[in-house]
């Protein structure tokens, strides 16, 4: 605080204007300085007196963390904090704040729509006519019907029990993948639950909802694609290094597997990937789940909502380390 009036940096972000966010801090003495800052050395140049830090992408390092001097909390807008040196943060007491709960329902329609979109092959049909050719069965078959088949969700956590209900019409069967899952939301959901063997075996699309981790990397390879239907679909929305992107490849070069819908790659923007992108059996979106007008608008106010309530000394809405 300088004097009786804080300073909020928002760091860099890709919005039009933070007017939600003015709104928000509005509330207390504040100046906000707009940074766009992207490095470490022009993030130096701007935090040094923050009170608190509004961050996107800028890489919060133990270097940006030690040069502040009363920093009281870090909010980045979206889920993801691995920008953030969170121990650093720790050892001086500045709070990291993240918005794990903003799009949930714009994540939940995007997977239905990447699995419509291959389940009707509306890509390939669309691409077909875009080329003058107008034929259903030769471009489309096999095209199955879902009240038949089997769809399998890895994770059970909010965005999949989001999903469930839209999906519960939609397919004969749904199996749950999820070591963690508690027993109280197996009965709320009446889900049935299965090894990760038996959604491999057994779905004709699978449905990726676990978060990354070291034992998730790589979760899916050659050995799962080849104990999959080759009639299946293998669906990520969650992150992109769950899928091993050179044997999805293979597999889907080889006919493992029938396709899939990725909005997450291993690596974003793609390099190698954008080879996956020239099958027709795959349908790509750049990372696209999370996007909605609204859900922009709720990332933006609870982003801001917790520098707000660290700094009226309130308990902020989430506070990751
Ligand atoms: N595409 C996008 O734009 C977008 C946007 C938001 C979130 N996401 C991603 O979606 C994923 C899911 O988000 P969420 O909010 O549902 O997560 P969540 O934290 O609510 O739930 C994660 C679930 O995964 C389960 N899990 C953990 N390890 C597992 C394993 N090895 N196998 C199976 N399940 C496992 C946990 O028990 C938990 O139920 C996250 O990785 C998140 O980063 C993507």
């Amino acid at each position: 605080m300088n004097g009786d009036k804080y300073k909020v940096v928002i760091t860099d972000n890709d919005f039009e204007n933070t007017d939600i966010e003015e709104k928000v801090l509005s509330e207390i003495n504040c100046e906000i300085i707009k940074a766009q800052a992207k490095n470490e050395e022009e993030l130096l140049q701007v935090c040094s007196d923050a009170d608190g830090l509004i961050v996107q992408y800028a890489p919060i390092t133990e270097k940006v963390i030690n040069h502040m001097t009363k920093c009281r909390v870090i909010s980045r807008y979206g889920i993801g904090v691995d920008t953030i040196d969170l121990k650093a943060a720790k050892l001086k007491d500045i709070k990291v704040c993240n918005v794990p709960d903003y799009c949930i329902d714009e994540v939940a329609d995007h997977c239905l729509a990447l699995i419509l979109g291959l389940a009707r092959k509306v890509v390939k049909l669309s691409n077909s006519v875009r080329s003058e050719i107008w034929d259903t069965i030769g471009v489309g078959k096999p095209i199955f019907n879902l009240k038949v088949q089997t769809l399998g969700l890895v994770g059970f956590g909010k965005i999949p029990q989001n999903l469930y209900p839209k999906v519960r019409y939609i397919f004969n069967d749904i199996l749950i993948y999820d070591p963690f899952i508690p027993e109280a939301l197996i009965e709320q959901y009446s889900i049935k639950i299965a090894s990760f063997y038996e959604i491999l075996r057994s779905c004709d699309f699978i449905s990726i909802h676990c978060p990354l981790n070291e034992t998730t990397k790589y979760l899916f390879g050659k050995r799962e694609f080849q104990l999959m239907k080759p009639t299946a679909y293998i669906i990520n929305t969650s992150r992109g290094a769950i899928i091993n992107t050179s044997e999805l490849y293979q597999a889907i070069r080889n006919g493992l597997i029938a396709g899939a819908g990725l909005d997450v790659l291993e690596k974003e923007p793609p390099g190698m990937d954008f080879e996956l992108s020239k099958f027709d059996n795959v349908i790509i979106t750049p990372h696209a789940g999370f996007y909605s007008e609204s859900a922009l608008d709720d990332l933006k106010y609870k982003t801001a909502l917790n520098v707000l309530k660290v700094l009226k000394g309130e308990e902020a809405i989430n506070v990751v380390n």
